[in-house]
């Protein structure tokens, strides 16, 4: 089924509105642009390239992270969107419709150190109310909608509505343009044998996981580390897992080093529609309140089983 027949028969059912349908359609024709661009630039120095500038929070720009936003942008303006709250830029950017009923916030170019080594990188959206009000992010609980695109081998999509019981899968057929639903909605598996966390911050790792480290290095787990939060999110979606980015105790790092509003939130949304947990340790994501729209928050999330396990010790070691 292509996305566009599947987004009308769940506005025709009502389970999402037509503004929700439209943005949706907007994010997957940027995501399709983006694709182009890679495809006819190439994932090589040109696109990887420093800007010289750095975003909202210091983080370097890449050539890409800003062509990306610029297509996503120029695609929500023609979209029932109000505001477009994106990592690369320090206060919301206001939409030529001011009476659209939707906020997304976007980390347009997620993974963006690995852009000049072609390694698998891609947006992450969210879909929010907005009630005429200060563009201010809601809850994830409160969010309406979620996903994010994988520019890779193949350029991918996950999506969930707050209607959805479970996620949907599309790959783009780039011949025709069009994305297309991948079989049956998303679960991830409750058990796993397969970690994702980099493990060149060790020594700096709070109590909890390191108990948890010492555990599954003991009942031989397998580990990937891709460095794209995308790349290895797809991957626990398809064959379960959990991914880790907790606080640790370099400076800077007391909160973590990945975003509530822009990415933890859209990826707990679809992992919790998907039967996988995602907290911050002791909290589950989708619960905390954004106080400051790039706020950090550490990110564990995944099979529900193994989360469970770390939840535990979160409870029981956190100072
Ligand atoms: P960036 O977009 O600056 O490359 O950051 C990517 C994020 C996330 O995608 C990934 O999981 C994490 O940073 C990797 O962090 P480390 O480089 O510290 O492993």
């Amino acid at each position: 089924m292509h996305l566009q027949s599947y987004l009308k028969e769940r506005c025709d059912s009502g389970g999402i509105s037509a503004a929700e349908m439209g943005v949706m359609l907007a994010l997957a024709a940027a995501a399709i642009a983006i694709t182009a661009l890679i495809r006819r630039d190439g994932i090589d120095a040109d696109l990887g390239a420093e800007t010289g500038d750095a975003n909202s929070d210091g983080d370097t720009q890449k050539a890409l992270d800003v062509r990306a936003e610029a297509l996503i942008l120029s695609h929500l303006k023609e979209s029932d969107a109000a505001y477009l709250l994106s990592e690369e830029q320090p206060t919301p950017i206001a939409l030529p419709r001011q009476t659209a009923p939707l906020i997304v916030a976007v980390d347009p170019l997620d993974g963006s150190s690995n852009i000049a080594v072609n390694v698998t990188v891609g947006t992450i959206f969210s879909l929010m109310p907005w009630d005429g009000n200060l563009p201010r992010p809601c809850r994830g609980r409160d969010q309406l909608g979620a996903g994010f695109f994988t520019y890779g081998a193949q350029t991918t999509l996950i999506l969930a509505f707050a209607s959805d019981a479970r996620p949907q899968c599309f790959v783009l057929d780039e011949d025709k343009g069009h994305f297309i639903a991948l079989g049956a909605e998303v679960e991830i598996a409750a058990t796993t044998k397969e970690y994702a966390i980099n493990a060149a911050y060790a020594q700096h790792w709070h109590a909890p996981i390191q108990q948890w480290k010492t555990q599954v290095l003991a009942d031989a787990y397998s580990m990937r580390w891709v460095g794209s939060l995308v790349a290895d999110a797809w991957r626990i979606f398809r064959r379960g897992g959990v991914f880790l980015y907790p606080a640790d105790a370099r400076a800077g790092m007391e909160a973590g080093r990945l975003r509530l509003v822009y990415e933890a939130n859209p990826i707990a949304f679809l992992v919790e529609k998907a039967g996988g947990l995602a907290v911050n340790g002791g909290e589950n994501i989708l619960d905390l309140t954004p106080q400051e729209l790039h706020e950090r928050t550490p990110l564990l999330f995944g099979s529900a089983d193994e989360m469970k396990i770390l939840i535990a010790l979160h409870k029981e070691l956190d100072a």
